[in-house]
Formats: C-alpha cells, sequence, structure tokens
C-alpha cells in the first residue's frame, strides 16, 4: 500500500510534532505545509525534515489527508476557505481525510467538507505539546480520543495507535463535558496548589518551607490516586468523620478568604461523596458533615 500523502494547515507545536512523529514512524509522506507566516512553515519544514512551503492555501495540492492543526477558532474558517478555493489543486475531498486536533470542538467544525465529500474527524491527543522536541521523547503512552466519519476514524485509529496512542472513541456529543473533565484533572491541580500556598502563607509558613511541604504531599496522594483510586485513596478527616476538625478548618478559613473557603467546602461534599462509598462511616456522620459543607458562613 502507498503511504498516504499528509498535507498540514497549522504547523505549530501540535501539528509539527504529529507530523514529525508520524514521518518517522514511516506512516506518511509529507506534503504541503501552509502557515499565515512563511517563517513558521520553514521552521516547522526544518523540525519535520520534509514538507512542501506554501505562501497560500489556494497554492496547496492534493493529499490523502488534511490536519487543520491551527487555534481552534481558525478551523471551521480553514475548513469553507479549503472548500471555496481548492478545487484546482484538489478536484474531490471523496477518498481525503480531514481532521483536527482540538478537544473541545468534534468533527462537525469540518462540515463544510464532509458536505464535499471529506471523511472528517477530531483527534485529541491528551498531552501537552509545550516543547516539541521533548514531546518526540515522551509522546508514546498518550491517550487520543477520536471521533467522526468511519473512514477518518479507522485511518486516524492506525495512525496514532502507531506512533504509541491509546485510542478511545469519543462521541461527538461529549467532548465538551470530557475538554472540561481534563482541565479539572490538570490545570485545577496548579489551581489546587495555589489555594494550600496560599493557605500555608496566610498561616505564617514562608515559601520554602510550603513548598517542602506540599510538594512531596501531593506527588504521594497522586501516586495513591494512581494505584487505589479515588475512594480508596481518599484519607484525612473526612475519610474518619472528624467533624470537629472539619468545624475547625472551616472557621480558620472564613477569618481568611471566602474563595478559599467555597473551594474548601465544594471539594469537600465530593470527598464527602467518596467517603459514603467506602462504607465505614454511619448516617449520623455523613449527615453532620454535609451540613458543615452547606452551611453558608
Ligand atoms: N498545544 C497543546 O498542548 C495541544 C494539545 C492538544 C490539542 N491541541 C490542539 O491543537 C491545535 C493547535 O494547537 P497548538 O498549541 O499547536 O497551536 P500553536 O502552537 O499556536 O500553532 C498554531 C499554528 O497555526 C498557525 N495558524 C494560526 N492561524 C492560522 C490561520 N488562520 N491559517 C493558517 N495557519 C494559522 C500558526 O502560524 P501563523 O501564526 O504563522 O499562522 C501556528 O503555526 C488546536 O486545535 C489545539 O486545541 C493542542
Amino acid at each position: 500500500m502507498p503511504i498516504p500523502r499528509i498535507n498540514i494547515i497549522g504547523s505549530g507545536k501540535l501539528g509539527r510534532t504529529l507530523i514529525r512523529l508520524f514521518a518517522d514512524h514511516h506512516l506518511v509522506e509529507i506534503g504541503d505545509v501552509f502557515n499565515r507566516s512563511s517563517a513558521h512553515s520553514q521552521a516547522a519544514i526544518e523540525f519535520c525534515g520534509g514538507g512542501r512551503l506554501c505562501e497560500s492555501i489556494h497554492d496547496m495540492n492534493t493529499a490523502d489527508i488534511w490536519l487543520i492543526a491551527t487555534p481552534d477558532d481558525a478551523i471551521a474558517s480553514i475548513a469553507e476557505a479549503l472548500t471555496e478555493t481548492l478545487t484546482k489543486n484538489q478536484p474531490t475531498w471523496t477518498d481525503t481525510v480531514v481532521f483536527h486536533a482540538s478537544g473541545l470542538h468534534s468533527s462537525a467544525l469540518l462540515e463544510a467538507l464532509q458536505n464535499k465529500g471529506a471523511a472528517v474527524a477530531s483527534a485529541h491527543p491528551v498531552h501537552s505539546f509545550a516543547k516539541p522536541e521533548q514531546s518526540l521523547i515522551s509522546y508514546r503512552g498518550t491517550t487520543c480520543t477520536l471521533e467522526g466519519d468511519p473512514k477518518a476514524t479507522e485511518q486516524l485509529s492506525y495512525l496514532f495507535t502507531e506512533i504509541g496512542s491509546t485510542v478511545i472513541p469519543i462521541k461527538a456529543s461529549g467532548k465538551a463535558l470530557y475538554h472540561a473533565a481534563t482541565v479539572v484533572g490538570s490545570n485545577y491541580l496548579a489551581a489546587l496548589q495555589q489555594s494550600a500556598l496560599d493557605m500555608l502563607d496566610q498561616a505564617g509558613i514562608t515559601a520554602p518551607d510550603a513548598k517542602q511541604i506540599l510538594q512531596p504531599l501531593m506527588a504521594k496522594s497522586l501516586q495513591n490516586l494512581q494505584n487505589l483510586g479515588p475512594v480508596e485513596a481518599l484519607t484525612g478527616p473526612i475519610a474518619r468523620g472528624d467533624t470537629h476538625t472539619l468545624t475547625a478548618h472551616i472557621e480558620a478559613i472564613t477569618d481568611q478568604d471566602s474563595q478559599h473557603l467555597s473551594l474548601y467546602k465544594e471539594l469537600g461534599k465530593i470527598a464527602l461523596e467518596l467517603a459514603r462509598q467506602q462504607a465505614h462511616l454511619d448516617d449520623t456522620h455523613l449527615a453532620a458533615m454535609a451540613k458543615l459543607f452547606s452551611t453558608t458562613p
């Protein structure tokens, strides 16, 4: 089977990494590369070790697969532009796969091309592509969610599996909630740590000492979560039903900061559900804690 030719529009952090990984695994032939800035295209071509620089979207030649890896907000208009401008170089979109990599949006963003016969998909690697050189090394093991037309998902599933992804199908209707969940599970860890650092600061603990307290604690907790899952990993006053301790915490935080207090209470409600599932506490303790977390100061 001849290897497919892939064109790329938007060869930034994610785009250039994926193309280089596909090419290094001999899965694709790199075709045309377009970004608004030629310098960006040239840098990506050097990084990937191939590709033809296009000054305009109108200059791009036909390909078997197209990756649109621009910022999310530009994807739909690029899909529209492709349908309008490529009739000459890409006479038919049938048998062509077009995909984007947004975590939020589904393949519906590519509807304009789908209407012209293309098989469309969204493929979202759950990976931070902050440094492409690093991602080339660390990508293997990344989960990639995938949805779209069967012809597209079949081909992309193969490509992503070959570069070391575990591919998981996702429903288009679930993508916004899925993406929000990845933000909670990743970005909000930073917010959570900041909240704890703020409280330690208010308790009079120096920044280096605060780091010393929190970093091993958070790392160990994450390890326990990975090994045991949230229900078994939960320890501390909520798991023990220590209502006096929780009351003291709430009073101390109330004295300091309402933002941290609402975070403490809202996450407390979710932790309480985990404690309920552990099934060690009686209903009286569970109800007392539920009341503490629901009461407004
Ligand atoms: N970065 C991540 O960790 C990550 C993870 C998962 C998914 N994603 C998804 O991957 C996609 C790309 O993200 P990224 O972080 O790689 O973005 P990025 O590094 O900012 O790169 C975007 C590229 O698109 C080009 N571009 C912007 N507007 C364009 C337009 N109108 N026409 C043609 N090219 C355009 C930019 O070059 P010019 O400015 O020269 O045009 C740039 O090379 C997004 O859909 C994002 O949601 C990213």
